[in-house]
């Protein structure tokens, strides 16, 4: 546990994303994505949040684990939670924990299908059927949508609870992605099945934030925001003009100065002795490997207010080295708070793409050694 490096986490910037939210997706319910501990930001308090103050009831998780978690310690709570991934529903143990502890599971495949729909206990279940509509990794076979279906009436059902798809690329351009277009005129052949055929579904969706921002697939019920929620476009940033979004990051990671020295051209720093690039001034900061600043952000640029430095050298397990070159000497003194992201959307967008990583892995890549506050 750190003391002086931590992850501040705005639940007003979570509602005031919300908000912007709500003015792309006017009508549509929502399936908030919190799974990986609500993408880094911890699950437990951003649900009970998004509860309590925004009135969502519908999350998303991948593991039954996850969403167990959410039940047992927010069991004063009354909202929906639906497991995404491994949903392992014919283990007994877990399908023991779906039927009584109110968490569905999204069926993506033929073998768990048939196990509810041959299983008693589930008879009154609610039917979460994905489709994989091209994106494939999960997701039930389109082309046996027929077969699919004749197995839900057979079962003696009428309708299904959800049906939906995933996109594989939504941070492209919805309409002339060519593997957009195909999965939506493939989400409509299997809804147009399902009519046909008098099964109904209640309720549709397709949409995860990619697609959510630039306004796609609002006439389905509901929509999947994960990303956005925290914050980031979930756009390439070529791609960034299409995007409705205009939310801020909810977190700010930020840490202090353990030592702050000048330097000079040259001069060998840290591990691996890497030599200075120019005359300045060195931060450490207490950030490394170990807290999840990796070293793929070797060379990306922080900023001290205004004043733009760049990690140097090797990130050590436990601090890094932030390099300002003499011209732009910052006002930092050992112990002062540097901040490493704060809400600024397009600062960290320029930081991921410097580090060539996505946003969604910064988030994730924080270890338990930094501790979450929550303002
Ligand atoms: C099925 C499904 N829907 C929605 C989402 C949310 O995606 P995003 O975070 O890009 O909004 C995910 C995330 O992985 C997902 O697996």
């Amino acid at each position: 546990m750190r003391f002086r490096s931590r992850q501040v986490i705005s639940l007003s910037k979570l509602e005031s994303n919300y908000k912007n939210l709500r003015s792309i997706c006017v009508d549509n319910k929502i399936i908030f994505m919190v799974k990986a501990n609500a993408y880094g930001h911890g699950v437990v308090q951003i649900v009970r949040h998004s509860v309590e103050k925004l009135g969502i009831t519908e999350f998303g998780c991948a593991s039954l684990g996850e969403a167990l978690q959410l039940r047992e310690e927010l069991y004063d709570l009354e909202f929906e939670i639906y497991v995404f991934s491994d949903v392992q529903v014919e283990l007994r143990e877990c399908s023991e924990i779906y039927l009584n502890r109110r968490i569905v599971p999204v069926i993506s495949n033929r073998e768990d299908l048939e196990f509810i729909l041959a299983n008693k206990d589930f008879d009154n279940f609610p039917l979460f059927i994905k489709f994989n509509t091209g994106m494939n990794r999960l997701g039930l076979d389109m082309d046996s949508v027929d077969e699919v279906i004749k197995s839900i009436k057979l079962s003696g059902r009428k309708s299904i609870y959800h049906l939906m798809t995933h996109l594989s690329s939504s941070s492209m351009p919805i309409t002339k992605n060519k593997r957009n277009i195909l999965q939506f005129e493939n989400f409509e052949k299997i809804k147009n099945a399902f009519k046909s055929a008098g099964v109904e579904f209640e309720y549709s969706s397709i949409s995860n934030s990619g697609a959510i921002e630039q306004g796609a697939g609002l006439e389905e019920t509901h929509v999947r925001p994960g990303l956005l929620m925290y914050g980031p476009s979930s756009l390439l940033p070529q791609y960034s003009y299409l995007s409705k979004w205009k939310g801020e990051i909810i977190s700010k990671l930020e840490t202090y100065v353990i030592s702050f020295f000048e330097v000079k051209k040259g001069q060998p720093i840290g591990y691996g002795a890497t030599p200075c690039p120019s005359n300045g001034h060195v931060a450490i900061i207490a950030l490394g490997y170990g807290d999840g600043f990796t070293t793929r952000y070797v060379g990306t640029h922080l900023y001290h207010g205004e004043i733009k430095g760049q990690v140097i050298g090797r990130v050590n397990m436990d601090m890094a080295q932030v390099f300002f070159p003499e011209e732009s000497l910052p006002n930092l003194n050992v112990g002062d708070t540097f901040t490493v992201w704060d809400h600024s959307v397009d600062k960290f967008a320029d930081f991921c793409k410097e580090a060539k990583i996505i946003p969604y892995e910064v988030f994730i890549g924080l270890t338990q050694r930094v501790p979450k506050r929550y303002s």
